[in-house]
């Protein structure tokens, strides 16, 4: 608890760019958990480079995801916007961890095995080790509740397992966290293949829409979607590329999608996808606006990420300080 509250905990990479799947998906969810809980909102820049990356890249990413945090709803007065590299209690937390978790439980995750395959020339111990540096930021902040996609609800898991582990030996330090899958957190599918989710790793830059793409390109990868020849626009599972389109739409308008349907009963595909791309940029248009504006005020920007690395620093310190007793290490002298 934190002023009275619980606690959230969330974290996104800054890797690729960001997708509408990401914004009406996941970030949407923490604009409207924001009230509810004492929310922490973290760039996890240290799990990014279990994959290589390119040190400018990954900085100016960072910058811009922690920016379109903020463009998205996210107070940043309110909720705690910060980056995982600039507090040092989730690297010392994580390494206490490791020391209480099983080879066995991390050559368990399937996350590991999807990555390991994928970058068979770099399977660092940090590509294995990612599960307990995850579960380190949440029980850093005793989160009660973790929203998260079902990709990442087996590094949940193993979180409370751990947790569970730790509380069993030494009483009862962490707060067993729960996961929260939304309750209307659309899952917005590939436009050019409506059977896989729209990610912001796929190679195909057309099945995607990005948060931070212009009016044209969005129109454009709209008309581009994959339909079919049924010729008629239902919400069905069998018009798997119509029923995401019809989604997009109802996420974008707050409609449901069944309403959707009906607005667009007899009408063609290309009068839908022409709606979806309308709906789609009425909201990235004002999102990059304010992008752009926090672009330009980088003294603004710098006050944040300062005054919330602070925040961090300081209720993570408490549960770090509280952990490091328990394994046995001696009380710090005050060091400036
Ligand atoms: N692993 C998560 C992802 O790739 C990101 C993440 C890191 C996270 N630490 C977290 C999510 C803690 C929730 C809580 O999506």
């Amino acid at each position: 608890m934190i002023n009275g509250n619980k606690v959230l905990f969330s974290g996104m990479q800054a890797t690729g760019s960001l997708t509408i799947g990401n914004y009406l998906g996941a970030m949407k969810n923490w604009v409207a958990l924001a009230d509810e809980f004492e929310c922490f909102y973290c760039v996890v820049d240290m799990h990014s480079i279990t994959i290589r990356q390119d040190p400018a890249e990954l900085r100016r990413r960072a910058r811009k995801l922690l920016q379109i945090y903020i463009a998205a709803g996210l107070d940043p007065e309110k909720s705690c916007l910060y980056y995982q590299s600039h507090v040092s209690g989730h690297a010392e937390l994580a390494w206490i961890l490791n020391c209480f978790t099983y080879m066995g439980e991390l050559n368990r995750m399937t996350q590991f095995k999807d990555k390991s395959a994928k970058h068979a020339d770099n399977i660092n111990a940090g590509l294995f080790d990612y599960p307990v540096l995850m579960a380190a930021d949440i029980l850093l902040f005793q989160a009660d509740v973790v929203p998260v996609g079902v990709d990442q609800k087996q590094h949940l898991e193993l979180t409370r397992t751990i947790a569970e582990r730790f509380n069993n030996l030494y009483g009862d330090v962490f707060t067993v966290p729960e996961p929260y899958i939304g309750k209307v957190g659309a899952k917005i599918m590939s436009l050019q293949d409506p059977a896989r989710k729209m990610s912001k790793s796929d190679e195909n830059p057309n099945g995607s829409i990005y948060l931070l793409d212009d009016p044209d390109t969005v129109a454009r990868k709209c008309r581009r979607a994959v339909t079919d020849s049924e010729g008629m626009i239902r919400y069905c599972a069998e018009q798997p590329g119509v029923s995401n389109l019809l989604d997009i739409y109802s996420a974008c308008t707050g409609k449901t999608p069944q309403e959707a349907e009906k607005e667009f009963d007899g009408q063609g595909y290309g009068v839908l996808k022409d709606a979806v791309a309308e709906s789609l940029n009425a909201i990235l248009q004002p999102l990059q606006k304010r992008v752009a504006e926090l672009e330009a005020d980088k003294a603004y920007v710098d006050r944040i990420i300062r005054d919330n690395a602070e925040k961090a620093q300081y209720y993570s310190t408490k549960t770090l300080r509280k952990v490091q007793k328990k394994v046995g290490f001696p009380e710090r002298p005050r060091i400036k």
